[in-house]
């Protein structure tokens, strides 16, 4: 199977951009966790970072009856998006939301997100170790199925 693993605006500078918050990892260290959580679990990974909504709504689109599920940490656009959600809605598969941050011990803007209400369940204040459990809970999930 096939997982998702989408990133929105901004991700692409970690580990330089505001460190105190986000850590000093890059988006390069976490496709590399991704892609070895994947492998121990048999799913297959395919990593995406985009600062162009567009690009990140059709990657959803082409996701649909494809993969098996979507983890995604949408940054900025959580709290503003209504396309995004509205394209994870229309791709029919399970969501994770995940946030590296503590969005809820933030500015009250960051408090509120359109993906949420859709999504499986919401992951916030791990680090890039929310990644990796939310990869291993769909691989629990679609253990379930073939059982
Ligand atoms: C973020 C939290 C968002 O509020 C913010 O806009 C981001 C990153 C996180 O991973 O903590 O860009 O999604």
């Amino acid at each position: 199977p096939v997982i998702l693993v989408l990133n929105g605006p901004n991700l692409n500078m970690l580990g330089t951009r505001e460190p105190s918050t986000y850590g000093y990892e890059t988006l390069a260290d976490i496709a590399e966790l991704c892609r070895r959580t994947g492998e121990s679990h048999g799913l297959t990974i395919e990593f995406f970072q985009t600062n162009h909504e567009g690009e990140l709504i059709e990657r959803i689109h082409h996701a649909r009856g494809r993969c098996a599920g979507i983890l995604i940490n949408p940054a900025a656009w959580t709290h503003t998006s209504v396309a995004i959600r509205d394209a994870l809605s229309a791709a029919e598969l399970p969501v994770i939301e995940v946030h590296l941050s503590n969005v809820h011990k933030r500015e009250a803007f960051r408090h509120h997100s359109f993906v949420s209400p859709i999504a499986v369940g919401v992951i916030a204040g791990l680090g890039s170790n929310g990644y990796r459990l939310g990869l291993e809970h769909f691989a629990h999930l679609l253990e379930g199925f073939s059982h």
